[in-house]
């Protein structure tokens, strides 16, 4: 069994199966039967887009309970949960809908002899694991491709935050899937986990999760050279320049990191600030971040930041602002309320002097912590922002048009803003270079790590 917590009030909600080796083995199964039954296999396009948007529909339907579950298990505000994780959820299962008869193969001139054409076929079972940040949204990034084009699906969930897709998992039923095209497990991650990403009869593994982990789950995956997707970790770059709209750049830049507890890959968690502005910015990111970061009750409409998702989080979280500590940086923890004492918190935290070469400037740390660092030219903000294994995200804050389509260009990474921070888009591709992943998710990209070309040649002679 798993447990799940509420982080606020650090008590048990409830215990979840957790499966193990033959469990999966029962699912995996079950997804590739449904893989060749008709009653999914002989779908249109458009009838599958028709399943998806019914699925979309009861998650409206049922939003409340759902966003009230997933604060309770995860720790986020419900003001969140309401106005962006649900609603998110049901956005991009429409959008994925819609591409479900919009994704057709091509014909291939060769000349009058022959006719070639191409077909998109689905990859077959698709392996998900997914995260506890955004428990809702990442599933649907997974299952709205993985449908769209026709597979089927064993998405595995974060132990920490199992409960809001398990409610989910009876909306599936309700609106109408045939059995086995989506199934839904709970398990650990070095058990249930592993098991799908080595599993024989997977086609494919999509993962979002930590860098250490998706290289583990690659090399589960190479196996039976299962086509693998990764959405793994971050240190993004923000990039402030002296012409900067100063606050426009600070409110960005507290969103961009302190936003869900931090618990985000694409947080936007290096500042980097141009010498000119650098002492009114920090100035500035301090009082905002102190009048903004209301700590407290993630049920109570005024609250910003909630519990971090567990104890081993806010504990490592800790650990990072202490070593940074020693290493000589300064801390700053602005914020009105007090800490609550119960609830696994961390307070929202600024560092500033601190070296780039420390682990506070290098690794992630998933959590509300900002590390800043001032750069006197274009050239050396770049040379800073690249200096990283990762390459998800980056952002730049400047007037000069040519600058910023400059700095978009060189960043090392698979999404860059520009006068804006983590505003990703359910149309616009999402993913990362380097360290960071493989592959897309979101958008018209997010569809080809589904399907499969075929190429049908035919011979119009005799010959
Ligand atoms: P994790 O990467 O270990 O867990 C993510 C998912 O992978 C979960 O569903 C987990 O059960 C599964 N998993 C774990 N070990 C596995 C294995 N050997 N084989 C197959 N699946 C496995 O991340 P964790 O431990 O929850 O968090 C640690 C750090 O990872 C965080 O502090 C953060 O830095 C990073 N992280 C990044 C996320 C992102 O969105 N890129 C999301 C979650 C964590
Ligand atoms: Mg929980």
């Amino acid at each position: 069994m798993i447990t799940s917590i509420n982080p606020y009030t650090e008590q048990a909600i409830c215990s979840v199966f957790a499966a193990e080796e033959p469990d999966v083995d029962r699912a995996v199964q079950a997804a590739r039967k449904a893989l060749k039954h008709p009653e999914w296999r002989l779908l249109s396009g458009t009838e599958r887009g028709h399943l998806m948007n019914r699925l979309a529909d009861l998650a409206d339907k049922h939003g409340e309970v759902l966003a009230a579950i997933e604060t309770l298990d995860n720790g986020k505000p419900l003001s969140v949960s309401r106005s962006y994780d649900v609603p998110h959820f049901s956005e991009v299962l429409r959008y994925y809908a819609g591409w479900a008869d919009k994704n057709p193969g091509s014909v291939i001139d060769v000349g009058p002899k022959k006719m070639a054409y191409t077909v998109k076929q689905p990859v077959g079972v698709c392996g998900q694991i997914i995260p506890w940040n955004y428990p809702l949204d990442m599933a649907a990034w997974k299952l709205g491709p993985a449908l769209s084009c026709g597979n089927t699906v064993v998405l595995k969930l974060a132990e920490q935050t199992p409960l809001s897709m398990l409610y989910v998992a009876s909306l599936v039923r309700e609106a109408g899937f045939p059995p086995g095209v989506i199934n839904i497990i709970n398990g650990r991650g070095g058990e249930a986990g592993a098991a799908l990403a080595r599993h024989p009869d997977v086609n494919k593994i999509a993962f979002t999760g930590s860098t250490a982990t998706g290289k583990e789950v690659m090399r589960m995956a190479a196996g039976t050279l299962k086509a693998v997707t990764l959405e793994t970790g971050g240190k993004s770059p923000l990039i402030v320049f002296d012409d900067a709209n100063l606050k426009q750049a600070v409110r960005w830049a507290h969103e961009g990191i302190m936003a869900n507890q931090g618990q985000v890959c694409t947080a936007t968690s290096r500042l980097l600030v141009q010498d000119g502005i650098y002492d009114r910015f920090v100035e500035r990111f301090k009082a905002f971040t102190e009048e903004t970061s209301v700590l407290g009750d993630p049920f109570e409409p005024q609250t910003y930041q909630g519990p971090q998702v567990g104890k081993a989080q806010a504990e490592r979280i800790m650990s990072y602002i202490s070593s940074a500590q020693d290493s000589g940086a300064e801390v700053f923890h602005p914020h009105k309320h007090p800490v609550p004492s119960k609830g696994y918190f961390t307070p929202p935290t600024i560092l500033t002097n601190v070296g780039t070469k420390t682990a506070a400037f290098r690794e992630e740390i998933f959590g509300p912590v900002a590390a800043i660092a001032r750069f006197s030219s274009e050239e050396e903000a770049l040379e800073i922002a690249n200096a990283t294994r990762y390459g998800l995200a980056g952002a730049v804050f400047t007037k000069d048009l040519g600058r910023a389509h400059r700095v978009a260009r060189d960043l090392e990474a698979g999404m860059v803003w520009v006068n804006s921070s983590n505003d990703s888009d359910v149309r616009v591709p999402f993913g990362g270079v380097k360290e960071s992943g493989l592959g897309r998710e979101l958008g018209e990209d997010g569809l080809r790590g589904y399907y499969t070309v075929k190429a049908v040649h035919v011979n119009l002679t005799d010959e």
